[in-house]
Formats: structure tokens, C-alpha cells, sequence
């Protein structure tokens, strides 16, 4: 059963109040404190959610369960839901080809976990948090670049993605310059972060063309006690909207 819980959370506030000093003082922006101040509520387990979107082909129409064969491939758009909590934005990204399982390093502790890979069509379609896990910015500060967006980042960050022979494109904070590989569990490419994206787990329902968020794995979502508090739940655990922020 999936219920709300309202978790003693006095030492992570003083940690969220010390960091959102810093983030004010360093002008990091908005979307830093926003996502640092976060109300001490959540959930006790993580919901299986339909993601829903308003199909392109309709656009003044009802939100529709969103059809994975139909999500634009390596689309330069910023498309993201939120899962399982309000305030947790993710990324969902359709690769042109399938994505395999992998190792990510958590370069702060040095503990690795596994990435489980691509769902869907070709086992082409990922999600990540779309918090920096570095200090917290939101997109579309940080956002996927396709290959043809490349050549927009930084030398640094080309360097790195030539040097890694990355193809598919990265997720790029434009922050402080934290770069992560979504082909590979959103491993670090370039610092200051320390720790990669966590990810979204997704089933795919073949029979229907549908996508389900199961839960979240990896480092925890950063400015949250844990993935699942930080925050209120989704107004509707059964179903969350896929958005296109921006081009
Ligand atoms: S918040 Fe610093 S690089 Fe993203």
C-alpha cells in the first residue's frame, strides 16, 4: 500500500537551510533553492505510474497514456515528468539505438550499482532525475544535449566527450558544468558533481505501446531525505504527465 508519512526531518532541514545560504550567496540561481526547501512529507513506497502526455498529433486534446513508439528519437526538446514526488522532475529520453545495461561509479564513495538499460522500442527509451546532483539545479538549467546540440557546450565538455567516444549525446548542467552520460546510468563525464543522476525504472507494456515509472535507483535525489520524502506526492499516484519544456 502506498500512503503519505511525515518523517522527523530536523537535521536535514538544518543542512537545506546551510546549503540554501550558500546557493543564495553564490547566486546559484532559483531553481537551486527551490529544490533545496523541501516540504518533510512523502511516500512509504514507490507507485507504479502510466506516464500520460498531450499527444502532438492533438494538441488541444485530453492528456493520453503516451505511446513509447511515438516519442520523438534524441528530440532536443526538454521533455520531463514528475515521479513519485512533486517536486522530482525526470528526464525521459528516446535513443536511436537500444541501450545496454551498465556500471555506474559514484565517484563520492566509490561504490558502483547497475544500470538495468533501455525499455520500449528497441530497449531505446531512459529516465533520470532531472535535479543536478551537484547542487540541486532544475531544467532547463540542466538538460539533454543530442548530438547535433554538441557543439553548444563547453571545450571542456566536447573534450571529454570525444576523449570518453561518446555518440549519443550527454545531459549538461549549465550550473557549475556537470556533465552525465545517459547512454551509460547518467555516469559522471565531467565534475564538479560528484555523483551521477539516479534512474527511473520503466516497464514497458508491449501490447499497448505504454510506459510505466516503477521507482528510482542510484545515489538519492539530491536536496531529498530520501527519493521518497522531500516533497508531496503526485496529485495522482496512477498517472503523471510527460511535458515538453522547451526547444
Ligand atoms: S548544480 Fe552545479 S553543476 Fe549542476
Amino acid at each position: 500500500m502506498t500512503g503519505e508519512v511525515d518523517p522527523s526531518r530536523r537535521g536535514f532541514l538544518k543542512t537545506v537551510i546551510g546549503l540554501s545560504a550558500v546557493a543564495a550567496v553564490g547566486g546559484l540561481g532559483k531553481g537551486v533553492v527551490q529544490n533545496l526547501i523541501t516540504p518533510s512529507v512523502g511516500l512509504t513506497n514507490f507507485p507504479e505510474t502510466l506516464l500520460y502526455w498531450n499527444d502532438p498529433s492533438t494538441p488541444n486534446s485530453p492528456p493520453v497514456p503516451l505511446k513509447a513508439s511515438q516519442f520523438e528519437v534524441e528530440s532536443p526538446s526538454v521533455w520531463i515528468f514528475y515521479y513519485p514526488l512533486s517536486d522530482e522532475p525526470n528526464f525521459i529520453i528516446r535513443f536511436s539505438d537500444g541501450v545496454p545495461p551498465s556500471s555506474v561509479t559514484i565517484d563520492a564513495t566509490g561504490a558502483n550499482y547497475s544500470f538495468t538499460g533501455g525499455v520500449g522500442p528497441n530497449n531505446s527509451i531512459v529516465s533520470y532525475s532531472a535535479i543536478c546532483q551537484h547542487l540541486g539545479c532544475i531544467p532547463p538549467i540542466i538538460h539533454y544535449y543530442p548530438p547535433s546540440q554538441i557543439s553548444q557546450l563547453p571545450v571542456n565538455v566536447t573534450a571529454a566527450i570525444t576523449a570518453n567516444k561518446i555518440t549519443h549525446g550527454v545531459i549538461h548542467c549549465n550550473c557549475h558544468g556537470s556533465t552525465y552520460d545517459p547512454f551509460k546510468g547518467a555516469g559522471i563525464v565531467t565534475h564538479p558533481t560528484q555523483r551521477p543522476l539516479p534512474f527511473v525504472t520503466l516497464k514497458y507494456d508491449s501490447l499497448t505501446d505504454t510506459l510505466y515509472a516503477k521507482k528510482l535507483t542510484g545515489p538519492v535525489v539530491f536536496g531529498h531525505p530520501s527519493d521518497l520524502t522531500g516533497g508531496h506526492a503526485i496529485p495522482n499516484l496512477s498517472k503523471t504527465t510527460v511535458t515538453k519544456l522547451a526547444s
